[in-house]
């Protein structure tokens, strides 16, 4: 049976936070034990050079991604986690595919579209202010990480699936010029896995500053969960579950059973104070191991290294050859 092919990659951009966690990481790892499956994950280091131009910066959001998704498990026997920047065969394929590219399309990309729209917005003469090539070329670049692995299906948010479209497309047009060399990769976006909201009630996100991050320290992790934003309803009010931030959070991690029991509490009148107390405790007995073993990783760099190098050697016993397959069909070949 041909093993369905699942690949995706994670910007390494800042600290992952819980709402990272439940919507990708979590359903990431469980599908790394699906033996039907094999899965690519990957840290795109390129495509937060797009926004970071700090090395430090850059090279601690790697440092931190990667502990992360070692910390909560991930078997790196059963799945293939590497580096983008440790692929050579990325940044070539994504140069053959630039040539492959209307630039009508990437004129069409969302992300580029805000960009100039907002200069628009402030007035300036040059649509283009302040946007590089590197956001503007970010398509190609995920295009290539995804066809590289001839992906089937790529989990990512909704925010990514005109990206999906954009490879099928230039995939699409590479396979009518050389032939059938690319598979066309559908996006995943998954409605059944939970969107958390942040402190303040809006989507988690770290654009607005409202995320819990993942291994917070046990009194950060109060702290914050102390300022999440609440009605103003007295304690023994009968609260609303489904409105309520706490409550997703909380529904996020436990059991239907105990959210089931919580339900209940809510519509008899439970007190923000306990509500909040509650949470915090739920939450940072079931970080505790992850945050330790998070601990731990980031104090052995070298390790976490180790892991990531072993992922590359395996990824590239796939990229390898189909390059050379893919130079061949473009012409790029031995001439002697
Ligand atoms: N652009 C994706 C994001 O911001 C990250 C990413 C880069 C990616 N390359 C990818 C996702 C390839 C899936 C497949 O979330």
């Amino acid at each position: 049976m041909q093993q369905e092919i699942i690949l995706t990659g994670i910007t390494t951009t800042g600290t992952p936070h819980i709402g990272n966690y439940v919507g990708a990481i979590r359903p990431a790892i469980a599908g790394s034990r699906n033996p039907a499956a094999r899965t690519f994950y990957f840290l795109a280091d390129y495509h937060a050079l797009v926004k970071c131009h700090d090395p430090r910066v850059l090279r601690q959001s790697t440092l931190e991604v990667a502990a992360a998704w070692l910390a909560l498990g991930l078997d790196t026997e059963a799945s293939i986690f590497y580096r983008q920047t440790d692929i050579p065969e990325i940044p070539e394929l994504t140069w053959i595919l630039t040539c492959m590219t209307a630039k009508g399309l990437m004129n069409r990309a969302h992300a580029y579209k805000a960009a100039t729209q907002e200069n628009e917005a402030a007035r300036s003469q040059d649509p283009d202010k302040g946007i590089g090539m590197g956001l503007y070329c970010y398509p190609i670049l995920m295009a290539a990480d995804i066809l590289m692995f001839k992906a089937n299906r790529v989990p990512v948010g909704r925010d990514q699936v005109q990206h999906l479209e954009m490879a099928r497309d230039i995939a699409g047009r590479f396979n009518h010029l050389y032939g059938e060399h690319f598979v066309l990769p559908e996006a995943q976006v998954d409605d059944k896995t939970a969107v958390l909201q942040g402190l303040d009630g809006r989507k988690m996100s770290k654009s607005y500053n409202n995320t819990i991050p993942l291994f917070a320290p046990e009194n950060r992790l109060r702290k914050l969960i102390m300022k999440i934003t609440t009605t103003s309803q007295g304690p023994d009010e009968p609260k609303d579950a489904a409105a309520c931030t706490l409550f997703q959070i909380y529904q996020a991690f436990a059991t239907p059973s105990e959210t089931e029991a919580l339900r209940a509490r809510y519509a008899s009148g439970i007190a923000w104070s306990e509500m909040k107390q509650m949470l915090f405790e739920y939450l940072n007995e079931h970080l505790a191991d992850a945050r330790k073993r998070y601990g731990e990783l980031i104090q052995d760099p070298a390790h976490i290294e180790n892991v990531l190098r072993e992922g590359a050697r395996k990824a590239r016993t796939f990229s390898v050859p189909f390059l050379k397959q893919i130079r061949e069909a473009i012409g790029v070949q031995s001439i002697g």
